[in-house]
């Protein structure tokens, strides 16, 4: 895995890096997120990201809004092509079937016949008598027809990327793991990192916790940026892939005005020494996590 400037950089747009992936495709290391954002705004939003020049959403089967997505890319007019689209395996379609069921929905939904990057949404060691290995055997058919350009994980711990490694052929793309300055997520990273497997923080600006942050505000007011540009800014320059959401057109283009400046060695380890460990979570512990939707 390593960084290079993006293919086809858009004029007057901020060229984000793109990253090479374990399997030689790249992703924009900086995207788009639509958790959280209701079916019939999801439109709406991805139009303005796009027209504010992101090129990478992300998205999932959970969320409900891969109709507006797809619906989101139309209305930009900007081309299936030029865009990097993930989505997710919803928790209630682990077991083979329903997978390959639902993987098929999932493109008619964004209206292509492909994902850039598809991904198990959580381990779910719990249920299914803790098996998701059989589950990522089916998205391996997926890469393999080429509906799936990419495969990967979200909320995998060590133990269960361990079992994919050594009792699948395929080693994850990538694993999109909770991440921000209050939970550095360390011990997954590293192993990712060791293993070729990018890492994708999700709630990269702790769902608008370091906005009011302190010592954020602080280097915030010190460089002449905002919280959240500096939080982001500090994400890439660990490598990781990012896809802040908002649905406020001013703060979609702030989120992306992250390439013209840089935090020193100092200020990237006062931002990590924010770190909380697992009391710094807002999300769930993916070792016990165990919810099914209904
Ligand atoms: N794999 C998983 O299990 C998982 C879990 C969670 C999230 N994700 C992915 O990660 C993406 C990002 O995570 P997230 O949506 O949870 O949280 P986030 O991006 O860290 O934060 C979003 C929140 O921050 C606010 N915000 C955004 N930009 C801001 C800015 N510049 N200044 C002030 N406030 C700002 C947003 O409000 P407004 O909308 O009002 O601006 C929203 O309330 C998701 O959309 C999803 O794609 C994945």
């Amino acid at each position: 895995m390593r960084n290079r400037p993006s293919r086809g950089s858009i004029k007057g747009m901020p060229q984000v890096p793109a990253i090479t992936l374990n399997n030689g495709h790249t992703i924009p290391q900086l995207g788009f997120g639509v958790f959280q954002i209701k079916p019939e705004e999801t439109a709406t939003a991805v139009a303005a990201a796009l027209e504010a020049g992101y090129r990478h959403i992300d998205t999932a089967q959970m969320y409900g809004n891969e109709a507006g997505v797809g619906q989101g890319l139309r209305d930009a007019g900007v081309d299936r092509s030029e865009v990097y689209l993930t989505s997710k395996l919803n928790n209630s379609f682990h077991r083979p079937d329903d997978a390959r069921r639902e993987f098929e929905r999932t493109l008619t939904a964004l209206g292509s016949d492909y994902v850039d990057l598809f991904l198990i949404h959580w381990p779910l060691p719990t249920r299914y008598d803790g098996d998701f290995v059989s589950t990522w055997k089916v998205l391996e058919e997926f890469a393999a027809d080429g509906r799936a350009r990419s495969i990967g994980v979200s909320n995998f711990q060590v133990p269960h990327l361990n079992r994919l490694l050594e009792e699948t052929g395929t080693v994850p793309a990538v694993n999109q793991i909770e991440a921000h300055p209050y939970f550095g997520n360390g011990e997954v990273r590293e192993f990712c990192r060791a293993h070729g497997i990018a890492v994708e923080a999700w709630s990269p600006i702790a769902q608008g916790k370091v906005i009011t942050d302190p010592q954020i505000l602080a280097i915030a007011e010190r460089l002449g940026r905002t919280p959240a540009q500096i939080t982001l800014r500090w994400h890439l320059q660990l490598g990781n892939i990012v896809f802040p959401k908002s649905v406020s057109p001013q703060r979609i283009r702030e989120n992306l005005a992250l390439f013209d400046f840089e935090l020193d060695g100092d200020t990237m380890a006062q931002i990590a020494a924010l770190d909380e460990g697992a009391a710094g979570r807002i999300g769930p512990d993916p070792d016990v996590f165990d919810w099914i939707p209904a």
